[in-house]
């Protein structure tokens, strides 16, 4: 795997995603080595749980490539979204916990990965958002849906419509974030946590993820059916191509609403 750091530490996996001068973000490349990654792990009786990390100082996941789409056609946009989707489908219907531990931003897509997670810790330093409609954009990896499920409507609605940056405090006030640890701790906390859970029956743990995931599957489907429509709609716009390009120009956008 080029850009997916992969430790096997007894029953747990440790997925580390690695283009930290990038600030991690999802390249088309990165969606796929994480589908592949997790296609193979599925298949794996003798473990407990995986964790989802990111390298480097800075970051879990600055979002989805910005650089990349900046580029893309309306074709190539639909296929790209599609594969983030896929993505966090595929981490939902894994049939073991998979937990992200947040060290730094998770923005955009970013956060959208920490969201199809089972369980979220983060660090003291943590930073979440989505930001999408700073660039012309909408959530398209499925947060306009699990967003809303995990933190309830108002607190979606707040920080899809502003694109508001939260810290951790924040993020474990609106139940974003199951715990809060110091950066240096971590890793380690989260792994006590799989210790706690590796010590349940295992088919009895995985039942209940299939179970809890069934009670939102259909709503999940449609939303996200509308959430990649409205996504490559957008992703059509003048003020689409303003965003992105701003970001690109490291400039403020100027936006028309066309
Ligand atoms: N895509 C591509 N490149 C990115 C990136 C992204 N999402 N985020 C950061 N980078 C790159 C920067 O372009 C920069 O590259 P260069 O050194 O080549 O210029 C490098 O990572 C470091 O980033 P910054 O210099 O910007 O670092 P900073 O500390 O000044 O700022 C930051 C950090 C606030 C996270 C800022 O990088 C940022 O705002 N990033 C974009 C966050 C964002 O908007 N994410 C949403 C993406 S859209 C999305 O995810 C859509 C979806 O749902 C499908």
């Amino acid at each position: 795997m080029a850009h997916i750091n992969i430790e096997e530490k007894g029953d747990r996996v440790i997925l580390e995603v690695n283009r930290p001068e990038a600030l991690n973000a999802l390249s088309e490349a990165v969606l796929q080595e994480l589908r592949d990654v997790f296609s193979d792990l599925s298949s794996r009786s003798d473990l407990s749980a995986v964790i989802v990390t990111g390298a480097g100082p800075k970051a879990f996941v600055a979002g989805a490539d910005i650089q990349a789409m900046s580029g893309y056609d309306a074709e190539k946009i639909s296929d790209y979204v599609s594969l983030g989707q896929a993505l966090m489908c595929d981490i939902e219907r894994f049939p073991l916990p998979v937990i992200a531990a947040v060290n730094g931003y998770a923005l955009g897509g970013g956060m959208e990965l920490a969201l199809a997670c089972d369980l979220i810790y983060c660090s003291s330093e943590a930073v979440f958002g989505q930001p999408e409609v700073c660039l012309g954009i909408l959530p398209g990896f499925g947060g306009t849906q699990r967003l809303v499920w995990r933190c309830g409507i108002g607190a979606a609605k707040r920080l899809i419509y502003t694109g508001e940056k939260i810290g951790a405090d924040e993020a474990l006030r609106i139940g974003l974030v199951e715990g809060v640890f110091e950066s240096d701790n971590l890793l380690d906390e989260v792994e006590k946590i799989v210790d706690r859970i590796s010590k349940n029956a295992p088919l009895a743990v995985s039942s209940s993820k299939k179970v809890i995931q069934e009670s939102i599957a259909d709503t999940l489907s449609r939303g996200l059916t509308v959430e990649v429509d409205e996504f490559c709609k957008l992703f059509a716009s003048e003020d689409r191509a303003e965003g992105m390009n701003a970001f690109v120009e490291k400039r403020k956008p100027e936006y028309k609403g066309k």
